[in-house]
């Protein structure tokens, strides 16, 4: 059951017995329970080094997770505190990019609501769609499109954890959303406010698509959150999202895009999140 068989979808049904068993293993190592959980994108996982005492988890180390393949994900399910809070942080994430069924994808921020978060941080590096978005920018999601032709939530519900048809009509919490301009305020970082379109990838989007998806609404494009951000809401999990641009989006620039451009862009723009984050996280009811 707990096995890793990548030739099978994972069903909304058997989430109930994997999250048990990945409960197991993390309590084995730690009784730490989180008050929030924080995912880490592209080029942001150096936000775990302001965890105190962690507990690391290797990916590996849990049953039914893979180790990542994407350069810059190292990896791991982190426990410790946050600024005196407790959270649990994914440093590196599991995308469906990798092979990854939706349903494992949204395992980590299944397994975060079940040992005891009520609020999953969902960040991620984006390509802008907003022409006004230069590299750098920070984005608050207020709602996404789901592109990706997936859900985690395809097959037999698991009643005893969320309803079979989930309400999306306020994803990302808008209590939070203030919260998280508030703390950007106090920490003098601007932040945008936009929508985030998920894309399966992992090819970046051609500047056709990209003219695109700015007509259907988008801000940013990204390979990820979507398939998660739709897991908490199922789950009950309060959502909070914000996306990085770490390039202008395909043709507006001219410039190919490439993955260390995103990853520097990230790692130059991470401290500056890591503020909004840790002050937002502290100030959290
Ligand atoms: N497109 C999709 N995903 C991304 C991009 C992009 O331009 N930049 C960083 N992640």
């Amino acid at each position: 059951m707990t096995e890793l068989d990548r030739s099978r979808p994972i069903l909304p049904a058997e989430q109930p017995a994997h999250l048990a068993a990945l409960e197991t293993a993390v309590r084995a190592r730690t009784s730490l329970v989180p008050r929030v959980g924080i995912v880490l994108g592209s080029g942001l996982g150096s936000l775990a080094d302001e965890l105190t005492d962690p507990v690391a988890i290797p990916f590996g180390d849990l049953p039914g997770w893979p180790s990542p393949t994407a350069p810059g994900h190292l990896g791991r399910l982190l426990l410790g505190h946050f600024d005196g809070v407790p959270v649990a942080m994914l440093q590196g994430r599991l995308h469906a990019y990798e092979g990854n069924d939706p349903g494992l994808v949204v395992q980590p921020v299944l397994l975060m609501g079940r040992l005891g978060a009520r609020t999953v941080i969902l960040t991620n590096a984006a390509g802008g769609l907003n022409p006004g978005f230069a590299a750098g920018t920070l984005m608050v999601i207020a709602d996404h499109i789901n592109l990706t032709g997936r859900t985690p939530l395809l097959g037999p519900n698991a009643d005893e954890i969320g309803p079979r048809f989930p309400d999306l009509t306020h994803v990302y919490a808008s209590v939070h959303r203030q919260r998280l301009h508030a703390a950007a305020r106090a920490e003098g970082a601007s932040l945008e406010e936009g929508i985030y379109v998920g894309l399966l990838g992992p090819t970046y989007e051609t500047p056709a698509e990209v003219r695109m998806l700015r007509g259907l609404g988008g801000d940013a494009v990204g390979m990820s959150t979507v398939l998660e951000a739709i897991a908490c809401r199922w789950a009950g999990i309060e959502v909070v999202g914000i996306s990085l641009i770490t390039n202008p989006g395909a043709g507006y620039s001219g410039e190919p895009l490439n993955h260390e451009e995103v990853l520097a862009a990230a790692a130059a723009a991470g401290p500056r999140l890591a503020r909004v984050i840790r002050h937002f996280v502290r100030e959290l009811p």
